[in-house]
Formats: C-alpha cells, structure tokens, sequence
C-alpha cells in the first residue's frame, strides 16, 4: 500500500477511499483484467433503449459521490461511491458477518427473483483474475483499493434500475456485480452501501452498458465539496449524455495498457497569470495521459517536484501566511480564513482544453474557518484529476470519439 495515500487521509481529515492502485504507478498493486468478455446487457419486451437517458442522482458525502441506483427484483435502493477509477460494482449482502455498519439496510440476494450467482465455469468469473471457485462452485472475488480497503465476496448477476429523464424506471438485466460478504471496517462510512466502478475496464458498469443507449458515453456533474447531502446532481449515460454546446472544451483520452483508468495529457497549471509546465521541462514533452480523472479520488494528486511549484506560486499570489502551527494540517498548504480565499484561479491546461479553477473548487476547508488546497504529492509520474476540481464542472467521457469534454456549470442547480 503507498504511504501517501495514508498522509492524505490525515491531511484532509476525512475518510477517504482511493481508487486501485494501477500497475504504472510506482506502489505497485497491479490488478490486470485478464479476459475481454463482451457483456450484452438485455432489456424487458417492449423496452425502447434508443429514445431513453438512464439517469442516477449523485450527491456529496465526506469527500465521495453517492449514486442511487436499485438493484434486484423488485428494485432495492443502493447508495454506493460514484468511482471512475476502478471498475467492479458491489454492495455489501446479507449475511455479511465480516461487513463494516451501514445505515440502511442491507441487499439480500434471497429476496430478489433476479439474483443468480456466477458459476465458476462461466468466461464472466475471469473479468476479474482475483476471481477464484469455491467449493459450492461460486466464484469468489476479491477486490482492493489504494488505501487499502477491500471487498470480498461473490459474483453475482442482477437486474440494475436506474431511473431515467422522463421519471420512467430503466432496468438493465444480467449485471455483473460483487455482493459483498466480507468488507474493509475502517475504509467505507456507513453512508457508503458499496461501490459503483464507471472506469473503462470490461467488468466496469459502464463497459456493461456498452452502446445499449445509443453510444457507449457518460457525464457526471458533481457538486462542490461541503454540499448539503441533500443536493444531488445527476449522472447520465448513453448518448443523450452527449456534453456539447457552447464552452465545451475537449481533451483525448489517452489508451493504455491498464484499461481502467481515464487518461489525459495535463500539459501545465497556471496559477493566476502565471503557467507552471508539468514537467520540469517544457509543455512539448510532457508525456501523453500523465494523469486520469478519479471521482473517487478527493484531492488532485502531482508528482513531488510539479506540486512543489504550484505551491510556491500559490504561497507567492495568496497575501496571507499560511497555517504553520496546527499539526493536524500536516505539510498542505492552508489559510486561515472565515471564508474561502478571493484568489488566485488555477487553469489546467489539458491538451486542447484549458479548464479554469475558481477557489471552491481548490480550496477545501478540512474545518471551520481553515481552507487548504485540495492537492498533494506523489512519487509516481502519472498523477490523478481529483474530484474536488471535478466539482462544478458537466464532464462528458465519451469513450467512441475518445474525448472528455467539460462545461463549467453550478452543478448544485443541474437537474
Ligand atoms: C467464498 O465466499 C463465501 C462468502 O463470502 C465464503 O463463505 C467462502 O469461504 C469463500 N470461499 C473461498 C474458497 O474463498
Ligand atoms: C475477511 O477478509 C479478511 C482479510 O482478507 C480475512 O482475514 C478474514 O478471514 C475474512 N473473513 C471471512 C469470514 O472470510
Ligand atoms: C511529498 O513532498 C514532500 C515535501 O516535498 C516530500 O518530503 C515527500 O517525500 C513527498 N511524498 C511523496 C510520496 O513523494
């Protein structure tokens, strides 16, 4: 497990969840998909995919996303992490004797009609290669993120509804999912019923899904940190999910080896005025899908010697000293304030695409009357697009023209 991923969670006081740890990131836990299975998703008789918008309400707790969605027959409501940086969907199952508490109750596959285990024969029990037979011949899985939490339990199909833009519900049959029989105590909230994995691996959600609506797209727009849990905002799948119009900016996704992640070319940041090359270098060789977009990641997360640089220009344009005496903080970079800071804007400046940073989006108070930047250091090259500057922006992955496209937007008033 990296240590990093330890430092932020004491920094931003905040239970936090950070998606696998990919093979290209120097702490090395490698899950590799070892089989591209195509998944067909099926819909009910009569059931027209093309004309519908699968909708899901997301709000903000603690520094993740919850989506709703239902699974099971009839339909059960699950509230789980909205996590574009993994791909398996889970939630914890009756019995779960080794679970950590969550508020409502738990799914119980013996109630729903739809709920069929994966057989260990079936091609679907290697989407994951953590995926072993037991002796009543389910295929037990096992999956861990970056922080070192994990679930464990069996793989299993069901029927996932989602609710769409004209209020209708739109059930997808056959899911692949993990109900979960033993999950990490100190890693999930009991908010968190399990998790949602939207990355760009085969057993992911959205590879499920595939083109059944139209394209194989999807957009999220996720309210400021701090947001009353009571705001959601949505995210929508299929082409009707198409981010366009005036202001869109587009940056490629980037394909590699490790299928999970969204890649993207982060050429530099300004910091006000001022642009900060990624590299130590120059903006010309900067190497392609430096970093990938993470929901499930709170923070922006930079290679040591680029963070290094933000900060000091950020320390140099902001005309306040920063906290130095409150060890709770750790290293991050924060002011003491009643209100967020006036300034400065951050631009990313993406391959193609210059996305500007307002301070809610890069100032996040860890408590009351202190707010610090949303960003820290890695030893890896390849750093990760947090979800605190993912925040107030509509973000399209449109994974057919391989593009991610952002719309600034007050995604609290998004419906
Ligand atoms: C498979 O998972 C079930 C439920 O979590 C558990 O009881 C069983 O011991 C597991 N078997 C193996 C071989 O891991
Ligand atoms: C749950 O997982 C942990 C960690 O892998 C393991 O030590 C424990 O035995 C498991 N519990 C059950 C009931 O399988
Ligand atoms: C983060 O930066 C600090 C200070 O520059 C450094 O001491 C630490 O080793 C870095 N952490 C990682 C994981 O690179």
């Amino acid at each position: 497990m990296a240590s990093y991923y330890l430092t932020i969670c004491v920094l931003f006081l905040l239970p936090l969840h950070f998606s696998l740890i990919h093979g290209n990131t120097e702490e090395g836990f490698t899950i590799n998909l070892i089989r591209k299975t195509s998944l067909q998703p099926s819909f009910p008789q009569g059931f027209s995919a093309m004309s519908t918008i699968p909708q899901s309400p997301v709000s903000a707790y603690l520094g993740e996303y919850l989506m709703e969605l239902s699974i099971g027959t009839p339909p059960f409501k699950i509230y789980a992490i909205a996590d574009t940086g993994s791909d398996l969907m889970w939630t914890q199952c009756v019995p779960c004797n080794d679970c950590y508490k969550q508020i409502n109750p738990m799914f119980d596959p013996t109630k729903s009609s739809s709920y069929t285990n994966v057989p260990c024969s079936s091609n679907l029990c290697h989407l994951l290669d953590t995926g072993v037979c037991s002796p009543q011949k389910e295929c037990n899985y096992t999956y861990a993120y970056g922080d070192g939490s994990m679930t464990q339990g069996v793989l299993a199909q069901e029927t996932v509804t989602f609710t769409s833009t004209t209020g209708a519900s739109v059930p997808l049959k056959g899911i692949v999912f993990g109900c979960g029989h033993n999950d990490s105590k100190n890693g999930f909230n009991d908010h968190e019923m399990g998790l949602i994995g939207l990355g760009g691996g085969p057993a992911s959600l959205i590879s499920q899904m595939g083109s059944s609506f139209g394209g194989k797209m999807f957009s999220q727009c996720l309210v400021p940190f701090h947001t009353d849990e009571r705001v959601s905002s949505k995210m929508s799948f299929g082409r009707g999910s198409k981010v366009s119009g005036s202001g869109v900016v587009s940056t490629p996704l980037v394909t590699k080896e490790d299928k999970t992640p969204y890649f993207v070319t982060l050429l530099g940041i300004s910091v006000g005025n001022k642009y900060l090359p990624y590299s130590g270098g120059s903006s010309q060789n900067v190497a392609k899908g430096n970093v990938f977009l993470d929901s499930g990641t709170p923070p922006t997360i930079l290679p040591t010697e680029f963070y290094d640089r933000v900060v000091a220009e950020v320390k140099n344009q902001v005309p306040m000293k920063p906290v130095v005496d409150d060890p709770s903080l750790g290293t991050q970079l924060c002011y003491r304030t009643k209100n967020n800071l006036g300034g400065p804007v951050l631009t990313a400046h993406f391959e193609g695409a210059d996305v500007k940073l307002e301070p809610i989006q890069t100032f996040i108070p860890p408590k009351d009357g202190v707010f610090c930047l949303g960003f820290t250091n890695t030893s890896s090259d390849v750093g990760i697009y947090g979800n605190f500057v993912q925040s107030n922006y509509l973000i399209g992955f449109d994974l057919e023209a391989k593009m991610v496209s952002f719309k600034a937007r007050d995604c609290t008033k998004n419906t």
